[in-house]
């Protein structure tokens, strides 16, 4: 906690370390009122390193020093200096052993950084600047050391005590005490350390590596958790036997282990040979989690374990190269999960993340390059552009090498860098050395922040039977950076002919072979594109499947749109056709009088969308889906929330009043009955019946109202459960809401995964009020200590129910205000997250964006803000 303000970090200040660890060898006491922590560091100075000056510079946060030792020998005061977040010893050796005793306190540790309690048990997160709170170190990713781990704690208490590496050794100590010691032959940064300890129920599997190694996999769960680690161990499975068979990778641990804790600021972490969960992230079984959590649990499973090569084997220099691990890593899991499920889907999924809140991020007061160049806490750079946007970034260069050469790039990376800390360029050098392409300019992705836009008019000449296409990109200014340079950008597209047939494409001037799609290079500001043999005006579909991560200006015609929606080959395009269309019959809605007519052509289409069985079902259920408020807010230069979602909403009501029908028969066709199944087929099917069940709700349909009761009731899965419940919550019929809610409640109550589903449903729901939230927040079972609980009421209130949130008398900015205010004492990195709403205060018109920012002002005026909010409403009010 501070009052002044925050150091600023930059990338051109990096110096390699003056002192390297080779080794380290901890030994923890765990205790109840705390943990004694004792380590002995193997220190030589960095041949490297320009600093000769013999001073040795250790990083701490909220530690009490009880002892420090020498080549074995004490430390008096005067020769040693402790800072508090730094200890100095201004003269050291060239090479020595150092031993640091200090006393910690996880159970008062509610920042949830470091070592800390959750739900009886201990667990560590030290990523990115952890460790540093649980011993004085070099926390800095290029420092790498061998760590040997000893762990000792009450043997009743804390049966299970794990860390990274193999057990090699255990015993029992006096006073019903015991130790297990670790150890871990790679070096790592002290970001990869891990610890657990508690009273956990073990899993156990086995995988058999390419090589014929057995890999032994072990789950660690609470009691009550036991028959919920199935999804996640198939899903670890299947990810080590992907990464062999994608990316050559194969497992180097003899035991990799997965960890659920209950309280945990992000979605999991990758330590080596320990990754420890948030439980809402590993756990689940037919009964208790949804559809889209089974796939959200494949997903971070694949993610942390593909981290062991990219992130581990091969880890950043500095925490500017985040994405380096991140982007890489995000790509990985991507692609993992389009193999296992739909590809069109999962492309849709990833594009309308990155669409509604990467670009919103992107165009706000924190926009970075996916290479940042500074910081002032680095918690707050897990953003979606350092993982979402930089694994496009990795996206575009898979599409620029194409599949074989990327993978040459690949092995060449793994292998020139393995046990090294390295950055973002090192990246694309192995990737240009391993293909001969030039990058040059192509790493403007990783240095300039903001969102391309890209311009595209065509004409068609039919004399010469040619269509020219000019197309003309932009990067926008950015805080601190401005006058930006053209982006490498790999444009996929296609032209259709009137009969819905794709064209051959023949550049003129170019000797390639016609093909129905082709990728553009743009490298320049403008560049026209000239296709000849065009028999008649065509149809053009561009930026296929999303080549690149740009907002494409292009006057679509409703024609146009309605003609892609049906007869584009690439699935993703015929998907953001349909949302193209929607958004503009939304729009036009804004501005309208309530008697206004609604396209009746988007009728049209959704009711062909259907009952046309021949499509393919997966991607119908994504098309159904209406454009989010947020992305129509995103879309819009000076938002009017309230228009926007009263134009969504009478969109929404008439659509279901209009295809009634169909919505009915729907919902009957794609009534499960079966057993229930996570292939795409029948998530596509739930998906479907409880969309439909939802559109019929919100038009307070009578048959709607006992389909969903009777869902609700007779449902053997989460995912319909909870549709109907959502349906009905966000229905007008009252009495049923909290009936049902109640009934929820009652059944789920013991089980935290399900009350935050519980919690959520309610909160995000736009027939719910400010008050209601508040009365949530009153709940027994609301805990301000877990970061799932306050993300489920407060997280989930302010980026979902946005018509509330935005309330004109400012009460929902006020409200979160308050709740940051309240947060940032006891976790200032979930408080730093959950300001972001109100940084995008510039962006709304003048009555909202002056309450958001007057909501900033009192977060700001705050004594003793955290680093990490203090860098968010500061760098929003800038
Ligand atoms: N490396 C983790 C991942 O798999 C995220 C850890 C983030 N931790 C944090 N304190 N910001 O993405
Ligand atoms: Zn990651």
């Amino acid at each position: 906690m501070r009052t002044n303000q925050p150091q600023t970090v930059y990338l051109s200040e990096y110096r390699v370390p003056a002192y390297l660890v080779d080794h380290v060898d901890l030994r923890f006491e765990l205790f109840e009122e705390g943990a004694r922590v004792h380590s002995t560091l193997a220190v030589r100075r960095n041949p490297e390193s320009e600093d000769t000056s013999g001073r040795l510079e250790l990083d701490g946060d909220s530690l009490v020093l009880e002892g420090l030792q020498l080549d074995g020998r004490d430390l008096e005061p005067g020769q040693y200096e402790n800072q508090g977040d730094r200890l100095v010893i201004p003269e050291v050796p060239e090479q020595f052993g150092l031993t640091v005793v200090t006393w910690i306190e996880p159970q008062n540790n509610t920042r949830l950084e470091g070592l800390y309690k959750s739900s009886g048990m201990f667990c560590t997160q030290c990523e990115a600047e952890g460790f540093r709170c649980i011993t004085f170190f070099p926390d800095r990713p290029d420092v790498m050391a061998r760590f040997r781990t000893r762990i000792e704690a009450d043997r009743a208490g804390y049966p299970v005590l794990l860390s990274n590496g193999n057990d090699v050794e255990r015993g029992d100590l006096e006073g019903g005490r015991h130790f297990v010691t670790w150890e871990d032959p790679f070096p790592k940064p002290c970001y990869l350390f891990a610890l657990v300890a508690g009273d956990l129920v073990e899993k156990r599997d086995s995988f058999r590596t390419c090589t014929g190694r057995e890999i032994d996999l072990r789950m660690y769960v609470e009691p009550r958790n036991a028959d919920k680690c199935d999804h996640a161990m198939d899903s670890l499975k299947r990810s080590m036997r992907w990464d062999e068979d994608i990316y050559g990778r194969e497992y180097d641990l003899d035991i990799f282990m997965i960890v659920a804790v209950d309280d945990f600021n992000m979605g999991a972490m990758e330590n080596k040979g320990l990754n420890i969960f948030n439980s809402s992230c590993v756990l689940a079984s037919q009964d208790t989690a949804t559809d889209a959590t089974f796939q959200r649990i494949e997903a971070i499973v694949a993610h942390e374990y593909f981290h062991n090569w990219s992130g581990n084997r091969v880890t950043c220099r500095d925490w500017f190269q985040l994405s380096l691990k991140e982007g890489f890593t995000v790509f990985r899991d991507s692609r993992f999960s389009a193999d296992m499920g739909s590809t069109t889907v999962k492309r849709i999924e990833d594009v309308t993340l990155l669409r509604t809140a990467q670009f919103a991020e992107d165009g706000g007061p924190m926009a970075h390059p996916v290479r940042p160049s500074s910081y002032m806490e680095i918690s707050n750079f897990y953003t979606l552009t350092i993982y979402e946007k930089g694994a496009e970034v990795v996206r575009m260069i898979h599409t620029l090498l194409g599949p074989d050469l990327f993978r040459k790039g690949s092995d060449l990376y793994f292998e020139r860098h393995d046990g090294q800390a390295v950055t973002t360029d090192d990246f694309v050098k192995a990737m240009e050395d391993a293909s001969g392409r030039d990058l040059t300019r192509f790493r403007r992705w990783y240095e300039q922040a903001g969102t391309p836009v890209v311009t595209v008019r065509d004409e068609y000449d039919e004399a010469r039977q040619v269509y020219r296409l000019d197309i003309h990109q932009t990067v926008p200014d950015t805080p601190g950076q401005t006058g930006k340079q053209p982006q490498h950008i790999p444009f996929a597209l296609g032209l259709l002919g009137a009969d819905g047939q794709p064209l051959a494409l023949k550049l003129v001037g170019d000797d390639a072979p016609p093909a129905e799609q082709r990728v553009l290079e743009l490298t320049e500001a403008s560049h026209s594109f000239e296709f000849e043999g065009v028999a008649a005006r065509p149809v053009p579909s561009l930026l296929r499947d999303f080549s690149a991560p740009v907002r494409v200006d292009y006057p679509w015609t409703r024609e146009q749109l309605l003609f892609l929606m049906s007869h584009d080959p690439d699935g993703f395009n015929r998907w953001d056709a349909g949302q193209r269309l929607a958004v503009d019959v939304i729009e036009s809605l804004v501005d309208a009088g309530e008697d206004a007519e609604i396209e009746p052509r988007l009728v049209s289409a959704y009711r062909h969308l259907l009952t046309d069985e021949g499509l393919d079902q997966a991607l119908v259920a994504k098309m159904l889906q209406l454009p989010s408020e947020a992305y129509l807010i995103e879309l819009a230069a000076a938002p009017r929330v309230q228009q926007i979602y009263r134009a969504r909403t009478r969109v929404m009501n008439h659509l279901a009043a209009a295809l009634r029908e169909e919505l009915l028969a729907c919902y009957h066709r794609n009534n499960g009955g079966a057993e229930y199944r996570l292939t795409s087929d029948d998530i596509a099917r739930r998906t479907l019946r409880n969309t439909a069940l939802g559109w019929l709700l919100e038009i307070g349909d009578a048959e709607g109202r006992v389909l969903a009761l009777r869902q609700f009731r007779e449902a053997d899965n989460m995912t319909d459960r909870l549709g109907a419940l959502r349906a009905l919550v966000n229905s007008d019929y009252h009495e049923d809401r909290e009936q049902v809610l109640d009934a929820f409640y009652q059944r789920w109550q013991d089980d935290p995964q399900v009350v935050e589903l519980w919690f959520s449903v309610q909160s995000g729901s736009t027939r719910g009020s400010l008050e209601q939230v508040r009365a949530l927040m009153e709940h027994a079972a609301f805990d301000w200590k877990n970061p799932n609980k306050v993300r489920s009421v407060i997280g989930v209130f302010a980026g979902q129910n946005l018509a509330a949130f935005h309330a004109e008398d400012g009460s929902g900015y006020r409200f979160l205000a308050e709740q940051v205010r309240h947060l940032d004492a006891s976790n200032p990195q979930i408080a730093a997250r959950l300001v972001t709403p109100l940084t995008r205060w510039r962006k709304f018109a003048s009555v909202h964006g002056e309450q958001m920012k007057a909501a900033l002002e009192t977060i700001r005026d705050r004594e003793g803000l955290s680093k990490d909010v203090y860098e968010v409403v500061h760098k929003s009010l800038a």
